[in-house]
């Protein structure tokens, strides 16, 4: 018989038709997200259930049904699920690392760019018929060679990102919970600075941090207050990191030149305060939507969950679930 699983919310096609053949396979919904009870439901009598980042993987959901026996995550981040929830029931849990870095780097830099020299608004410009001479003070940006980029989450996507920076001149420091060996540093050509120094020394600062207890508002008022009035934040992590109201007010009030962000508090919701400035470039969370990665993302789900059913390990456990792993063996 083949495991029965749940997809959430349908992906796209191809991605979909991976998990087509080897599984018996339901899907939630092909155009919305499932609601709590929804998700409840259909879960009952299924061996695995492909989340999405919007599902809450908890006890609530183990309790509904007991049959599930891994949960795949169709993102890297994985703060949707309760880890030690899992545990106690035993229930792995695998996620999508590394196909998405490039992609996720790619949208940090392209963030970066566009509120440094004003891409939208530029476009909007020409869209709207404004642009009827050359000026030689329009649409002042800022640029990037000799400037200082902070890095804050030195993984997999913070350091995708710093060579991305290398190659525009910038200067590169970053924090992170473990710093990098200095092999590492040197490849990377970054210098590891403590929190707030970084935050007082960047002239743009880009976030690439999970979302846990320990990181949530990392960028408080305190922090926010000590960018300098040029600085440019970016965020492609998740919003909890940054107070947004605490931001809001900051751009609001033109204490720092802008910001970049793919993450919001209260996602789908971005309040209007924030859609209202002129000093903010706005995505609903695609970092990591090019085609490929999407593609990739459904591929190591589908790889993840083919090794489990067969009695292997997956490859790609969450960190939490490969060192329990590791220290049973
Ligand atoms: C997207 O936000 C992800 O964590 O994959
Ligand atoms: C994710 O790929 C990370 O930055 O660790």
């Amino acid at each position: 018989m083949k495991p029965k699983v749940l997809l959430t919310r349908g992906l796209f096609p191809e991605a979909t038709g991976l998990f087509d053949t080897d599984f018996d396979l339901e899907i939630g919904n092909t155009q919305r997200m499932l609601t709590k009870p929804e998700l409840l439901e259909k879960a009952k009598g299924k061996d695995a259930v492909i989340t999405m980042m919007a599902d809450t993987v908890d006890d609530t959901l183990f309790r509904a049904a007991p049959s599930i026996r891994i949960i795949a995550n169709y993102a890297v981040g994985y703060n949707n699920v309760d880890v030690p929830a899992t545990f106690k029931r035993n229930v792995p849990v695998i996620h999508t690392p590394d196909v998405l870095t490039d992609a996720t780097a790619d949208a940090a830099f392209a963030l970066l760019i566009s509120v440094a020299r004003r891409i939208p608004e530029a476009h909007t410009y020409v869209v709207e018929g404004r642009f009827k001479a050359w000026k030689p003070d329009l649409l002042l940006g800022q640029e990037f060679a000799g400037k200082t980029i902070g890095i804050i989450g030195m993984g997999r996507i913070g350091q995708a990102f710093a060579k991305r920076c290398a190659g525009f001149g910038l200067n590169i420091i970053y924090f992170s919970r473990t710093r990098l060996a200095k092999e590492k540093e040197r490849m990377l050509g970054a210098t590891y600075a403590p929190l707030e120094e970084l935050l007082k020394l960047a002239d743009f600062i880009s976030l690439h941090v999970p979302l846990t207890d320990q990181t949530h508002h990392l960028m408080d008022k305190n922090r926010l207050d000590l960018l300098k009035p040029t600085a440019i934040l970016i965020n492609t992590a998740r919003g909890p990191v940054i107070d947004e109201g605490a931001l809001i007010e900051k751009l609001r009030k033109g204490e720092i030149w802008g910001a970049g962000l793919d993450v919001y508090e209260n996602e789908p919701d971005v309040p209007l305060s924030l859609r209202q400035l002129k000093n903010v470039v706005l995505l609903p969370h695609v970092a990591s939507a090019t085609k490929e990665a999407r593609l990739r993302m459904a591929k190591v789900l589908y790889d993840g969950l083919t090794a489990f059913f067969s009695g292997k390990v997956p490859e790609n456990l969450v960190p939490e679930w490969k060192r329990h792993v590791e220290l049973q063996k």
